[in-house]
This record gives C-alpha cells, structure tokens and sequence, in this order.
C-alpha cells in the first residue's frame, strides 16, 4: 500500500528581490512517509526554510504541487489561497519556526493555549492542563506565567516546540527547532521527537545545519543551493551518511 503522507512534485520557488529574481529551490522532488522523522541537512541559504515554507503553505510556491494526505483525501496545498492554507495549517500540521514567532504580549501558557482555544479539538477546560503538560514536556513548568521577553532564547525555543505540539497534530515541521539548545537540552528534545514517531506514529520533518545530528533521523536528505540530494544519491553521500553512524556507535 502507498503510505505517501506528503509529497512534493517539481517544486521551485523564486524570489523576486529589487536586485532582481533569485531561485532558491530548484526542481524538488520529495516523497514522506507517514511514521518517518526526516532530516533536511544543510546549510546556511541552502533553501532549509524556503523548503519548508512550501510543505507546510506558510509561503506559496513558484511552480510545481504539494500534496498532503488528510484523511482519505489528498489536500493540494498549492492550489489553497493565503488563508485556506493558514486553517488547513492549523488544523494538520505542528509548525516550529526558525524565529520561534512566540506572541510577546502573552504568557508562555497562554502562547499554547492559544492555539488550542482557536480550534476545537480540545475542550477549553482541558486547554491550560494540556498546556501545562506540553510545558512541562519541555521542562518550562515553572515559567508557565513569564512573558517570552523574561527567559531565554533556548527557553523560547522550546516554548515554540511545546506550542506546535498543542493541537496533537500529525505532521510536525520544525526549522532548526534545536538551533539554540545546548546540546544536553537538544538531545532531550531529539527523544521528544523520536517518542513522537515511534509512539505516537507522527511524521516529523526537521531541518537543521548540525550534521552531526543525521544519526537521530530515520532518514537524511541533504540540500545544497536549492537542491535536494537524497540518501543514497551519490557515492559521496553514501560516504558522509555511513561516517556519521559510524561515529555514533
Ligand atoms: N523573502 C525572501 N526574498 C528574497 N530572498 C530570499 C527570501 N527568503 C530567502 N531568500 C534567499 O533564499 C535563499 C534560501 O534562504 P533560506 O532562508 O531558505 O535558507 P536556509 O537554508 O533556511 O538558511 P539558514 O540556515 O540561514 O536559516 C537565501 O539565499 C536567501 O537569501
Ligand atoms: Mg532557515
């Protein structure tokens, strides 16, 4: 049986810049699973965040389609206007953003409540103990009733994770969600995500710059000047991937 959860067809997306129009993905291709936790692994410019812009519709592509299996159905993201896309978004899919995006002028629980509150996948006596779980997941319990201004970056990063994860979403799209952890902290929230896979059957794509984290995903696509490689690709992947797991053990 075809188990495509999201799937990518020729995607390009070209900015237009007053210095003139810049490509910056090229032809992707790309097939997830439902249940895998994939890496996009590359680095600073290569297209991690225009990537993933375009699979979970924060910004429209250029050309080509994006489709998401919803049920039964196949949702063609790009054909979606600005504001189909953002409740469809919040509906399926748990966005961790690479500038954390945490609302200032609300507490730490009440930037999780909030998404709960706006749909009505949970009742709204239960959201402030959900969000408190999701809060103590990331070990922030005892923040709950800080503003985002009065911890640090790490601690809002991790705020924006607990967030993504309120709606119990099914797909979970994280940019460099561990970017500003240390790394016992990044390790923590690695488990999350794999506990969340392998547990929960979610299918988590993240991108990071760190390649030493390749050996925690199920699968590793690197991305270079727009374009994606896939594992496997060429002899010089294999090489990189297989040095990697090596180290690991
Ligand atoms: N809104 C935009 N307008 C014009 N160019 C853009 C825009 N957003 C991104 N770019 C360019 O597209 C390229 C890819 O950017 P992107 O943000 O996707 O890279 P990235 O891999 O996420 O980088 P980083 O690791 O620094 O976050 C870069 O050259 C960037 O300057
Ligand atoms: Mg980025």
């Amino acid at each position: 049986m075809d188990n495509t959860l999201i799937e990518l067809k020729n995607v390009s997306k070209t900015y237009s810049t007053a210095a003139g129009d810049f490509t910056a993905l090229k032809n992707i291709n790309l097939k997830v699973n439902a249940g895998e936790f994939v890496g996009i692994i590359g680095k600073s410019g290569a297209g991690k965040s225009t990537l993933l812009n375009m699979i979970n519709g924060v910004d429209q592509l250029t050309n080509g389609e994006v489709i998401v299996r919803d049920g039964g159905e196949n949702i063609s993201v790009h054909e979606m206007s600005e504001d189909g896309r953002a409740l469809w978004r919040g509906r399926k899919m748990g966005v961790v953003y690479q500038s954390f995006q945490l609302l200032p002028m609300l507490t730490l629980i009440e930037n999780i409540t909030l998404p709960l509150d706006l749909s009505d996948n949970f009742k709204p006596r239960e959201s402030k103990a959900r969000a408190m779980q999701l809060l103590q997941l990331v070990e922030l319990e005892e923040h709950a009733n800080k503003l985002p201004a009065f911890i640090s970056g790490g601690q809002q990063q991790r705020v924006a994770i607990a967030r993504a994860l309120a709606n119990d979403p099914s797909i979970l799209v994280a940019d460099e969600p561990t970017g500003s952890l240390d790394s016992i902290t990044a390790d923590h929230i690695l488990d999350v995500f794999e506990h969340l896979v392998s547990d929960q059957g979610k299918t988590i794509i993240m991108v990071t710059h760190d390649t030493s984290l390749a050996v925690r995903f199920t699968r590793n696509l690197r991305i270079t000047d727009g374009e994606l490689e896939h594992e496997g690709d060429s002899d010089e992947s294999k090489k990189v991937d297989k040095t990697m797991r090596r180290r690991r053990k």
